[in-house]
């Protein structure tokens, strides 16, 4: 009853804005203030500050999460440019070369990022091996202590599908290609128009909840005003997770833009303009500010998630596997400093507040939310601009592992009082695209500063 009234309250209020006329003319305003006037304080729905937020992500973690994301177990990244979109077939591919992806050579790959047996560690993989052998025989290996035999089962046997909130792409398909993310940086391609446009309209339109009876554009970016009042929480988040996104990327675009394209040299680099058109206050009729904010409640959800699954990484047998072992090492200390400074930020993200309530709804709730995100991560196959498809498959992967951290049964079952849970299990896949997809956040927060700087010599 409540949530329906909330509903109604929720969507008048909607009616009345579009009609105001918000985001009205307010001339006296600077260009920086424009940007971030709104974007300061709490943010809603969390008990944060954007000031906080600012100086534990740029002094504090940005630095030492790049070093990490430079190391070889997080610069490959295997992912299938090719698969087919599944939702229409008039893709045309952006035949810039600025869109275009360079795979790997074969030989540039560790040969332990490769070896698709190494899922662990070379230790616990021998294990698993002796045990399902074991298994086959009828027997588990009694030399083994029980503790290790128990855990080596349950390492065997997680079948978490339903926890993923992404359709797992097919890595092991012939046409999955190892990708140098170093070597191929998210940055300005020229992919707009119409291709591009449509991109966004389907995840907005399609798969954002929005109030049904609202019939609008609902994509930001278009002439209506997206709005996300009179849903509930987690729709609510669900549409604010999907607009950071966004916004993320548009910050990326105009921090690494094409300013100079010359046969001699090609420059990226900053381009207010752009980043203007995107998110000033009046240009954007109030939206701008709104999807910055969105960006910081992405960053504390990845960053909440990963305060959450530090217990994983703990577990001694965890490695960064590339078969180097005194750089695995020194890699899995800075992986722990980063995580334990994320778990030392006073003011995460109560997920709690996430389907809660009555039990059933909550799960109908959940599962819709599910089937959502995993849509979206298969949007992601009909994007035309390969180099922009790669980096949005990473993302929302990298997003879906998060929210299946933060809303994992085993994991809130098991995690943090019993210590960690063998049964909850991230992939490679699964720990590269989460890491990176933070780090592109986490740059764009970085950003936001710079752009802060550049705002400020212009009136
Ligand atoms: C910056 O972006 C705008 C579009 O937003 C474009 O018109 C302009 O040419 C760009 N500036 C440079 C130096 O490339
Ligand atoms: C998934 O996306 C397609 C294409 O946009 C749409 O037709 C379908 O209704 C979506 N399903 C869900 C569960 O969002």
């Amino acid at each position: 009853m409540g949530r329906r009234w909330g509903l109604l309250v929720g969507v008048l209020g909607a009616v009345w804005l579009l009609g105001s006329g918000q985001g009205g003319r307010q001339p006296a305003e600077s260009a920086a203030q424009r940007c971030f006037c709104q974007v300061s304080g709490y943010l809603d729905d969390c008990t944060c500050d954007v000031e906080t937020i600012d100086r534990f992500n740029n002094y504090r973690l940005f630095p030492r999460l790049q070093n990490l994301l430079e190391s070889d177990y997080f610069r490959y990244y295997k992912v299938n440019l090719k698969r087919p979109c599944p939702f229409w077939n008039d893709i045309s591919q952006c035949g810039r070369r600025d869109c275009a992806v360079k795979p790997c050579q074969s030989d540039e790959v560790p040969d332990g990022i490769k070896s698709v047996s190494y899922k662990y560690s070379e230790e616990a993989n021998s294990l698993i091996e002796e045990c399902e052998q074991a298994e086959r025989l009828g027997a588990v290996d009694e030399s083994l202590s029980e503790e290790t035999q128990k855990a080596v089962l349950q390492w065997t046997k997680h079948d978490d599908s339903s926890d993923n909130f992404c359709e797992a792409d097919d890595i092991q398909s012939p046409d999955a290609e190892y990708v140098d993310l170093l070597l191929n940086p998210e940055r300005y391609t020229g992919y707009k128009g119409p291709d591009a446009w449509k991109i966004w309209n389907v995840i907005y339109e399609e798969n954002c909840f929005k109030p049904q009876t609202i019939k609008r554009p609902l994509n930001p970016l278009a002439s209506g005003q997206g709005k996300s009042e009179g849903l509930c929480v987690e729709k609510r988040a669900f549409y604010r997770l999907i607009s950071g996104l966004h916004a993320s990327i548009n910050v990326h675009l105009s921090a690494r833009y094409l300013l100079q394209d010359t046969w001699l040299e090609k420059k990226w680099g900053h381009n207010v303009t752009e980043f203007q058109q995107r998110f000033d206050g009046i240009l954007t009729k109030g939206e701008g500010p709104r999807r910055l904010k969105n960006l910081y409640f992405l960053y504390l959800i990845e960053l909440r998630a990963l305060s959450k699954v530090v217990p994983f990484f703990e577990r001694p047998d965890f490695q960064l596997f590339t078969g180097n072992k005194i750089q695995d090492a020194e890699n899995k200390m800075l992986l722990l400093e980063i995580l334990h400074e994320i778990k030392s930020f006073p003011l995460h993200f109560d997920e709690n507040s996430f389907f809660a309530g009555d039990k059933k709804e909550a799960n109908k709730l959940k599962e819709d939310f599910r089937l959502h995100f995993r849509n979206i991560s298969r949007i992601m196959d009909c994007v035309g601009c390969l180099k922009c498809r790669l980096w949005g498959k990473l993302q929302t992967q990298g997003l879906g592992t998060a929210l299946k951290i933060l809303f994992s049964e085993k994991l809130i079952a098991n995690m943090p009082e019993s210590g960690p849970s063998y049964e909850f299990h991230l992939t490679r896949q699964e720990i590269v695209s989460l890491f990176n997809a933070f780090g592109r956040i986490s740059t764009s927060v970085k950003e936001l500063e710079n752009f802060r700087k550049l705002l400020q010599n212009i009136h």
